[in-house]
């Protein structure tokens, strides 16, 4: 009799145990998935992203600025960057795309274009039309953005320093 009870119970045992495993694996596998996917993620989205028609520069003697959103993933925070970019079209056709972020302390340049120049209040750094640096503390040139346009659209794709 003891010998049948113990039968049944491991076998009991082992069928609740198995259940009990399968059941584990089937909830558990996308949880551990859920939980550590954020972290296997690229961390910026990056590539060319659309800026705005290219109709707009052309209509401007001045350089226009646009705003670029950044989408980073850190683990799973997800933030939206903006940034300004100015674009404008040179004598020779090319367009030229630059940041507004000081090359110095990471300051906000404007374009003012009285002066015909991109200005940094915090520290009075000066750039020419281009992001050549004029005067002032910046160490190099505004950093500068691939450039392309597609059906009238300007793409603007990885960002990239200037020394100069
Ligand atoms: S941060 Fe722009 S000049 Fe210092």
């Amino acid at each position: 009799m003891s010998e049948t009870m113990i039968s049944r119970r491991k076998f009991v045992a082992w069928v609740t145990g198995g259940i009990g495993a399968i059941m584990s694996a089937v909830v558990g596998l996308p949880a551990i998935a859920y939980l550590i996917g954020p972290s296997l993620r690229k961390q910026e989205t990056g590539g060319w992203q659309p800026l705005g028609p290219l109709s707009q520069v052309q209509a401007s003697t001045e350089p226009v600025s646009f705003t670029l959103s950044h989408v980073i993933e850190a683990g799973w925070r997800r933030t939206v960057k903006k940034e300004t970019i100015y674009v404008q079209q040179l004598p020779d056709g090319e367009l030229l795309a630059h940041s507004n972020i000081c090359t110095h302390l990471s300051c906000i340049a404007h374009w003012q274009a009285e002066e015909q120049r991109f200005f940094c209040p915090c520290h009075d750094g000066v750039y020419d039309r281009m992001g050549n640096v004029v005067s002032g503390p910046p160490p190099r040139p505004l950093d500068r953005y691939q450039v392309k346009v597609e059906d009238g659209q300007i793409w603007v794709g990885e960002r990239y320093r200037v020394y100069g």
